[in-house]
């Protein structure tokens, strides 16, 4: 029986992994979206990398490159997703905490540039969005000074980027606030508090922008791919859940909209297949901000010799 109680799905034990639906794009599935990248960035993985998580989850991803880690720092603001990655990879270090104070803790503690590789998968939006909102189960409260958010949210990312080594990636996988899927979501959520900015893909701009403010300054190069693909739901009720549990967190208001669930059902029956099953449309961001002296660094060996 799933826990019903508001944010369950991150803070008790297995309700993440009940609610999780497979993500396919391409007919890849999103962890091997990421061992695709590896193999492709680093040939056959060598326990070389160190490499930082932040809202790592179950680990889920980090499976995909723990082969490839010297050294990893996992970090997630829920105890319940320390202790599974804690059992999980025993040798790994672990940080509970927000993202925003767990970068800050690293930096203080002179790790900027320590890290191969420094990613979050579909995790980001959380710690960017608290600079402009607060989430509680009574409702979303608007920050009262909304451009000193965007300045701390810039900050923050342009922390995430001072973590990369030399040479090192900061990768990142973020929903699309536009598939129909999420576009039903904003709808919902529109009904507990408006988003600032204009709606939920305000923080893959704020994360893009001030990649591309690192990249003017000469810090490195920014990859951004959208692909197109999809959230398969086994059965309906997976499907129900996936929107209530995961993306509405059990939220109460939510949970006893009529409307909400008119939508859902409706949203439900169109993507609904003979075989009783659920293809959700979804799309991914893939984001990859190679940290090199640009453009210098960029231009193939030997041209300019
Ligand atoms: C959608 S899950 C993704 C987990 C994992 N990366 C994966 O792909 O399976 C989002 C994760 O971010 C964590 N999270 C949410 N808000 C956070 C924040 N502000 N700081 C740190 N972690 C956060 C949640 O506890 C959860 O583990």
């Amino acid at each position: 029986m799933t826990d019903k109680t508001f944010r369950a799905v991150y803070e008790t034990v297995g309700t993440y992994d009940e609610l999780l639906l497979r993500h396919y794009y391409g007919g890849t599935e999103d962890v091997d979206l990421v061992a695709d990248w590896l193999t492709e960035h680093y040939a056959a993985p060598a326990a070389t990398l160190h490499v930082a998580e932040f809202g790592c989850g179950t680990g889920r991803i980090t499976d995909a490159f723990a082969p490839y880690a010297a050294r990893m720092v996992l970090a997630d603001y829920s105890e319940i997703m320390v202790s599974a990655v804690t059992q999980k990879f025993p040798a790994a270090e672990t940080i509970c905490a927000d993202t925003s104070d767990a970068v800050a803790r690293l930096l203080a503690a002179g790790q900027a540039g320590a890290f191969d590789l420094v990613s979050a998968f579909w995790s980001l939006s959380y710690p960017i969005g608290e600079f402009f909102e607060e989430l509680s189960s009574v409702g979303v409260r608007l920050r009262d000074d909304q451009a000193g958010a965007a300045d701390q949210a810039g900050e923050f990312v342009h922390d995430l980027v001072q973590l990369v080594a030399p040479g090192g990636h900061l990768l990142v996988m973020l929903f699309d606030a536009e598939s129909p899927e999420q576009q039903l979501v904003t709808r919902a959520w529109e009904k507990v508090a408006p988003f600032p900015r204009g709606g939920r893909a305000y923080t893959r701009h704020v994360l893009i922008d001030a990649l591309r403010a690192a990249e003017s300054r000469g810090e490195g190069t920014l990859s951004h791919l959208r692909l197109g693909g999809v959230a398969w739901a086994p059965d309906r009720e997976a499907a129900r859940e996936w929107f209530f549990g995961v993306h509405f967190k059990h939220h109460p208001q939510l949970l006893e909209d009529r409307e909400v669930a008119r939508e859902v059902e409706d949203f439900l029956d169109r993507y609904e297949m003979a075989s009783g099953g659920v293809a959700i449309p979804s799309g991914v961001h893939f984001i990859d901000f190679h940290a090199v002296a640009h453009p210098y660094a960029s231009l193939p060996i030997g041209i300019d010799s």
